[in-house]
């Protein structure tokens, strides 16, 4: 058929020209016409990308998990916690996405390649905290960046969108962890120190290039790299540790409860009482650390729902750190015992520990001596940033109680059950107090008076003497420290 000059019909626009009505962007602005013609993959070359994309950031969420304990350095656990939440935040994501791509969700759960999975085994087995940020923030990060970036670049944006959507917003998070990273290795890897880690980034190199990278692009060099840091395999370290800014970890020589639920003391000290509680939360991510080390073969929103408590106790804790630093208090002068965490995870398995934790959110969640308290009390004392740091608690912890009801109940049957159980198990762990004194773990020193001054001037208020002389310990709490709730 053929089309004579006047039939109406325009001469063909080459697709570079091309535009929409009245020169609108075609295709909702989201690529070129030229783009939209030539670029893509296959369903099946999308899906085995993501897969490996995702299991690289299960694996690296695993590593942030298991390294939170027995890292000493305070900022590193926070961070760690927060990557942890971004890994498994894009893992759901990416888990999802393959679900919808014609596939089954078979593969989700191995490993896509053996020397990827030994790549990682490394990564967690570093010796040290700063091979460890080697590996991961000079290593494994950049390859998910590069995987995020190249398939975001390769796949067709119109055809495979959703995609190219959820590799956004995880490469958006993932370059911000990356980011911090950089300034991690700056500030803690010495020259010295890399020149102990040997040919070992190396040797990570060798084994993502046999792997052909984490995109599965590059032609894999098929090599066979040997094991180094993981020829004896990784074992998890629950035993919390901490840096030297943390004294005296034994310590419970101020009840902060005690004073804090005291109606005959004015609101403004208690600030400080809100704020130590609040950054004492540094054991729960350590502690949350050992369940979702220890459990396996749950489904991953599993994982993904604790792991996001575990960074809201992370942010806890930060939250305290912001309100010391505010009123120009020296935290390090505080003792934040850590006998919690580190009893939880030496003495309790995993669903014991699991139940302890729910046990004391599900206290916090009436009316008295509890979370809504706290919040009122952080309004009473005027300061709009310590109402705030309650508020946000406040929420986070029903939250928390929500959590506990979704995994833990189901898996002991009724809520009654569960706050037994956890009864029970936290009567297991061993907190004696006058016995730490007498082995000379702690002397519990007071460390009420000192802070109370410095708030003082602050505030610039005169410390009031009786308040001065306050000197309830946690010796005389009941055996279980029920009411020491950790949140
Ligand atoms: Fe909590
Ligand atoms: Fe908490
Ligand atoms: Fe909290």
């Amino acid at each position: 058929m053929s089309h004579g000059e006047n039939s109406g019909i325009t001469a063909p626009v080459s697709i570079d020209d091309y535009r929409g009505y009245a020169g609108l962007p075609p295709l909702a602005g989201l690529l070129s016409m030229r783009e939209a013609t030539t670029q893509g993959l296959t369903v099946a070359e999308s899906v085995e990308r993501i897969k490996r994309i995702h299991w690289a950031l299960k694996r690296l969420h695993s590593i942030f998990v298991a390294r939170i304990p027995a890292t000493a350095i305070y900022e590193l656990k926070m961070a760690f916690s927060l990557h942890a939440h971004y890994c498994a935040e894009h893992v759901s994501a990416l888990a999802r996405r393959v679900r919808e791509m014609r596939q089954p969700p078979y593969g989700l759960e191995v490993s896509p390649d053996a020397m990827l999975d030994i790549f990682f085994d490394e990564v967690l087995a570093a010796p040290a905290v700063g091979a460890l940020l080697v590996g991961i923030y000079e290593k494994a990060l950049p390859s998910v960046t590069r995987a995020l970036t190249n398939l975001m670049a390769d796949t067709n944006r119109l055809f495979d969108h959703p995609t190219y959507r959820v590799c956004r917003f995880a490469l958006l998070e993932m370059e911000e962890a990356q980011r911090y990273g950089v300034e991690a290795v700056r500030c803690l890897v010495k020259d010295e120190d890399r020149k102990a880690l040997g040919d070992w980034p190396a040797t990570l190199d060798r084994m993502l290039a046999a792997a052909g990278d984490l995109v599965g692009k590059a032609a894999r060099s098929g090599e066979s790299v040997e094991r180094q840091f993981s020829v004896t395999p990784y074992r998890y370290d629950p035993a919390p540790r901490r840096d030297q800014r943390f004294i005296d970890p034994y310590n419970m020589g101020v009840n902060a409860e005690a004073m804090l639920f005291d109606p005959g003391v004015e609101p403004l000290p208690k600030t400080i009482m809100l704020y130590f509680k609040r950054m004492r939360e540094i054991d729960v991510p350590e502690m949350m650390s050992s369940i979702l080390t220890e459990v396996t073969g749950k489904p991953w929103e599993y994982y993904r729902d604790m792991t996001r408590q575990l960074w809201d106790e992370a942010r806890h804790a930060m939250m305290g750190e912001v309100g010391f630093v505010s009123l120009g208090v020296d935290w390090t002068r505080i003792p934040f015992n850590f006998t919690w965490s580190l009893g939880l995870n030496t003495k309790l398995n995993a669903k014991e520990r699991h139940a302890v934790l729910f046990t004391i959110e599900q206290g916090l969640m009436p009316r008295r001596n509890g979370k809504e308290q706290e919040w009122e009390i952080g309004v009473a004392t005027a300061s709009p940033l310590t109402a705030m740091i309650q508020d946000y608690d406040w929420a986070d912890e029903v939250l928390h109680a929500r959590i506990g009801k979704d995994w833990l109940v189901p898996e002991i049957g009724s809520q009654v059950a569960a706050m037994e159980y956890g009864d029970q198990a936290w009567s297991k762990v061993l907190v004696d107090w006058k016995k730490w004194k007498d082995d000379g773990l702690t002397a519990h020193r007071n460390w009420w008076p000192e802070v109370y001054r410095s708030a003082c001037l602050h505030w610039g208020t005169e410390p009031d003497p009786e308040l001065l002389a306050y000197n309830t310990t946690y010796e005389n709490t009941r055996a279980d420290l029920k009411e020491v709730g950790v949140s």
